[in-house]
């Protein structure tokens, strides 16, 4: 029987990104249920009008309420950014999203320059303004936008030529500029840490944020008494918006290294 405790805890992203919080979700609660929705048919989300963000976050959201969840993580930084505040205006479940990581970047920085890895949209938010005003003023914070990485990992394709000459350009900064940390600020990205780290080298601190939203949604269920008993037999689901579902389905096993079934849903 599903009670409020053992329901599902929605997460969404613009495509598959949001995967790889997932994983660190299941690794650090493995008895929560699960349900994640990748709202392919829409992304990249990077390059849409903040209006249109935060009403594809809220139909997600209704989606996933209807479904059951009892609690929502906005797998995307973009999507966190410009429409968290209005999910969390709107709905009654709790909501953990995914910053940049700004603060744990200023920690490890030396040089105090930082390279910030983000969506057009996520870069030009009032959210990063804020974090780099508070938490790391005196850090200089390059602003890349990585046009087309996005769409790299959504086809699986980590390894190509493509993709490797994409982040070669993205990473120029580091020799130009003395950056030592680089923010993972796209939870695409993620996906491609390897490939960044062995072009960036080993003097280069890569930040990325799967453990600590992980980490975070234990501490929003535990306070509002929502966890999962441990020993409850966790279920996984996964939706998309994508009619292709079959190749979302796909890539998304070769992301996680496990098959997994995407079912389509008009969302
Ligand atoms: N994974 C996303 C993020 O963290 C969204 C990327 C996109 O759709 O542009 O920002």
């Amino acid at each position: 029987m599903t009670t409020r405790h053992t329901a599902s805890v929605g997460i969404f992203d613009s495509g598959l990104g949001g995967l790889a919080i997932y994983r660190a979700i299941r690794e650090r609660l493995p008895a929560e249920s699960t349900h994640y929705f990748a709202d392919t048919a829409h992304c990249p989300y990077g390059g849409r009008a903040v209006e249109n963000i935060i009403a594809r976050a809220c139909a997600i959201t209704d989606y996933l309420l209807s479904k059951g969840a009892k609690a929502i993580v906005v797998a995307c930084n973009t999507a966190t950014v410009h429409a968290i505040a209005t999910l969390r205006e709107r709905y009654d479940v709790p909501f953990v999203g995914v910053e940049p990581g700004i603060k744990p970047a200023s920690a490890a920085s030396k040089t105090r320059t930082a390279l910030l890895l983000a969506t057009p949209r996520t870069l030009k938010s009032y959210s990063v303004e804020r974090l780099h005003e508070r938490h790391a003023s005196d850090l200089t914070i390059i602003r890349q936008p990585c046009h087309g990485l996005v769409e790299q990992v959504e086809q699986g394709a980590l390894d190509a030529p493509r993709t490797l000459e994409l982040l070669a350009e993205f990473l120029q900064p580091l020799q130009t500029q003395q950056a030592d940390v680089i923010i993972l600020g796209c939870t695409h990205y993620i996906f491609v840490q390897p490939q960044i780290a062995r072009l960036a080298g080993p003097n280069v601190s890569i930040i990325e944020p799967a453990q600590a939203v992980a980490t975070q949604l234990a501490k929003r269920l535990n306070d509002a008494g929502l966890q999962a008993p441990s020993g409850a037999a966790p279920t996984a689901a996964f939706s998309t918006s994508a009619s292709d579902s079959a190749r979302v389905s796909d890539v998304a096993s070769r992301l996680l290294g496990q098959a997994i079934t995407m079912e389509p849903a008009a969302v």
